[in-house]
């Protein structure tokens, strides 16, 4: 049963695979690179072929900025199936932006930090895979310092998005309030995703006239960090953007030492890896909700909703014992009934929670893999074994889709898998996860 699943999942990779070298998280819907899939992605490649794995980071870093940036999407190809596309986004407006390359003016979780060390322990160390590293580990340096010189809200350590698209989790009811200061203009377009998916399980046509204005916004200061910071609506400290950042030095580090790198490396990453813990610990923790929360520092105040973001620190390693205690608790408590399955997007005890709609409540496998290990980091095995029992099953029973109910017994529809099918790093953590030793 495991090989034959494996061998699905790599069907779903190689079909996904493009011959200029990334791969599509999912056909149609998403036609380009993006950057935490490739991440992912390359994990599920390392399993089997190792070239595939060591291409997607090498595409990916390839598309890095001169100031280090790393845009959220990179549009090699032309396609007319996504919106909004490279002539919307205008990445050339920025004077360090990618001279060979079109992106997005936007970026999402730094995970590439930790998809070298994992490429490395799934290689068992080899020297071919440590080279590979040595080759690529500065670029994704320079990722990190760009965050901490650019980002770094009120130098507190903590890294701000300006886009719910940074976040990865595009439309979860963490926005909702600051879109109600918000209001944007009607914008005129034609919507591509909703010809693949079901309305219903996609953002509102509203919401894309705010993502599309933040854009704009950004836009108008030829994406200049200081800027936007400055005059955007939108300025979040988010759990989960700053938890993986975090992971993302810890294996920097890690790497840097193994092969000998640069002292004053290894001691920049230790001085702003130190802050950003306790800054996340103290600034985005609230031992009321118990939990951590995005902090939208426009407002100067924490969004009292609980998401699958909120234990995503977990995966960091920066809370201490007792807090993680309490994060588990609460996970287990509102999100871990016996006829659910682990873990929801977002807070099914809440009134914003809906089973079926993106990032507002299904089940997503990049984050249960990112949960798996950090509640394995702290000794929780069997809530760890649990959600990677419910991954397996939700994939096994519906099929390698994005997202999933968190219903076990889902009364209002025949399957429990939504939005893009066939979908990249479902399949590629799928292979990861089984072949986990236990
Ligand atoms: N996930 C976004 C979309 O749905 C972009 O990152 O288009």
């Amino acid at each position: 049963m495991k090989e034959q699943l494996i061998h699905k999942a790599i069907e779903v990779l190689e079909n996904n695979f493009q011959k200029e070298g990334f791969t599509i998280p999912s056909k149609g819907l998403y036609p380009f690179q993006w950057k935490w899939d490739s991440g992912f992605i390359a994990i599920g490649f390392a399993h089997y072929d190792v070239k595939k794995a060591k291409k997607e980071i090498e595409t990916l870093l390839d598309a890095q900025w001169e100031n280090g940036f790393i845009p959220h999407i990179i549009f090699h190809t032309e396609s007319d199936t996504y919106f909004p596309g490279p002539d919307f986004h205008q990445s050339e407006l920025h004077p360090k932006s990618s001279k060979k390359y079109r992106s997005t003016g936007m970026t999402q979780p730094p995970v590439t930090g930790f998809i070298l060390e994992r490429l490395l322990q799934i290689s068992e160390e080899s020297d071919d895979m440590l080279d590979f590293v040595k080759e690529n580990i500065d670029k994704v340096f320079e990722n990190h310092r760009y965050f901490y010189e650019n980002r770094n809200w009120q130098d507190q350590g903590l890294v701000y998005i300006y886009h719910n698209w940074e976040s990865g989790t595009d439309n979860s009811p963490m926005w909702d309030d600051i879109w109600s200061t918000m209001d944007p203009p009607e914008y005129t377009f034609e919507r591509r995703d909703t010809t693949h998916v079901d309305p219903a399980q996609r953002p509102s046509k509203r919401e894309y006239d705010h993502y599309l204005y933040l854009i704009d916004i950004a836009k108008k200061y030829n994406y200049d960090d200081s800027k936007i910071a400055e005059h955007s609506p939108f300025v979040v400290l988010d759990p989960l953007f700053n938890a993986v950042l975090i992971r993302s030095n810890e294996a920097l580090i890690k790497l840097y030492k193994q092969i000998d790198g640069s002292n004053e490396k290894i001691a920049y990453l230790q001085s702003m890896q130190e802050k950003s813990i306790q800054s996340l610990n103290s600034k985005l923790f609230n031992p009321e909700l118990g939990a951590y929360l995005h902090f939208d520092a426009r407002n100067n105040r924490q969004i009292p909703y609980v998401s699958s973001s909120s234990f995503a620190p977990l995966f960091s390693g920066a809370p201490s014992k007792q807090q993680a205690d309490i994060v588990v608790k609460t996970m287990l408590h509102k999100f871990g009934d016996a006829d659910r399955y682990l873990c929801a997007s977002f807070d099914p005890t809440h009134e914003k929670f809906n089973p079926r709609k993106y990032w507002r409540g299904p089940v997503w496998i990049n984050l249960n893999w990112m949960l798996y290990h950090g509640l394995k980091r702290y000794g929780y095995n069997e809530v760890a074994d649990r959600i990677k029992k419910d991954s397996v099953d939700l994939i096994e029973n519906n099929g390698f889709f994005e997202y999933f109910d968190s219903r076990k017994n889902n009364p209002d529809a025949e399957k429990n898998g939504y939005g893009g099918d066939n979908f990249s790093w479902s399949a590629a953590l799928l292979i990861d996860l089984l072949k986990d030793k236990p």
